[in-house]
């Protein structure tokens, strides 16, 4: 982390005008912090002349499909939050060419170098999907060489990059039995039967107080993915989101939210 530079560049709390803490199991001023930070503020001209964003995204080339705006806020919850959890690696359910993948990975190298990176995808295409919800359609995203991505993963030195081929549905109880503790989970693969799987894969799993994020449950054509959000976090599990924007953020807890992460 030497070469980078580590100083705090988010909007305050105070200066925000918002409480610290724990309410309904989201930490309100961070999410200001980062959503209005982006939004608003000058939180992306702050992270565009941040050397460590700056090279991590030049890494990832075009290898990555995911806007600004959300790899910005992955990157202020690594860059800022991360490091107050219990130790946890990193999750990817839906990797396709890599590109965010990689960009976490180098990140991590710098912040967390004992922390692994697990990027799921079958890096073929999309399984099939429900035509009663889903846009996507068996075969989307199949445009994709997995070979080239492996190459590349190993000419940058990644070892923290643990590419897992195949379907979430067979490949991720291994990486949860390897894994153990997960402390970012990033579900970005758009159709109600993967997202709705990842979740419950995964929310064993996560950390007091680790992110879950949902790259596209807000996205126009992937309403398959806002229905798992509804169904599974916030109508069977009761949550409140951290963030709404750029992206949906929630927060796990296994038990009392408001007393198992204090800042
Ligand atoms: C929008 S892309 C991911 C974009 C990527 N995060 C990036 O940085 O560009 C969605 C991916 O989810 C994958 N996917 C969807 N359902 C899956 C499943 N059940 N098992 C494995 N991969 C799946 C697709 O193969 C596709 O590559």
């Amino acid at each position: 982390m030497e070469k980078y530079q580590t100083e705090m560049y988010l909007p305050s709390p105070s200066c925000l005008g918002v409480k610290t803490g724990f309410r309904n199991g989201r930490n309100v001023a961070e999410g200001y912090q980062r959503g209005w930070g982006l939004q608003f503020g000058d939180v992306r001209e702050k992270i565009l002349g941040d050397a460590l964003y700056q090279d991590a995204i030049a890494i990832a080339g075009d290898r990555t499909i995911m806007s600004e705006a959300n790899r910005m806020n992955i990157y202020l919850i690594m860059r800022f939050f991360m490091g107050s959890l219990p130790h946890g690696h990193i999750i990817e359910y839906g990797s396709y060419r890599g590109g965010n993948a990689i960009f976490m990975a180098y990140v991590a190298k710098h912040l967390f170098p004992d922390v692994r990176i697990y990027a799921l995808d079958t890096y073929a295409g999309m399984p099939a999907t429900d035509k009663d919800i889903d846009a996507h359609s068996r075969g989307d995203f199949s445009d994709n060489d997995f070979d080239s991505l492996r190459a590349r993963v190993e000419e940058l030195g990644l070892d923290n990059l643990v590419l897992v081929r195949g379907l979430f549905e067979e490949t991720s109880a291994k990486v949860m039995g390897e894994a153990r503790q997960v402390a970012l989970a990033h579900i970005d693969c758009d159709i109600a039967s993967a997202v709705r799987f990842s979740y419950d894969a995964v929310k064993p799993n996560m950390v007091d107080g680790g992110y879950v994020v949902f790259d596209d449950a807000a996205v126009s054509s992937c309403i398959g993915a806002t229905e798992a959000v509804e169904d599974l976090l916030i109508r069977r599990d009761g949550l409140n989101s951290e963030q709404i924007w750029p992206h949906f953020v929630f927060r796990l807890f296994k038990g009392d939210a408001a007393s198992a992460v204090s800042r």
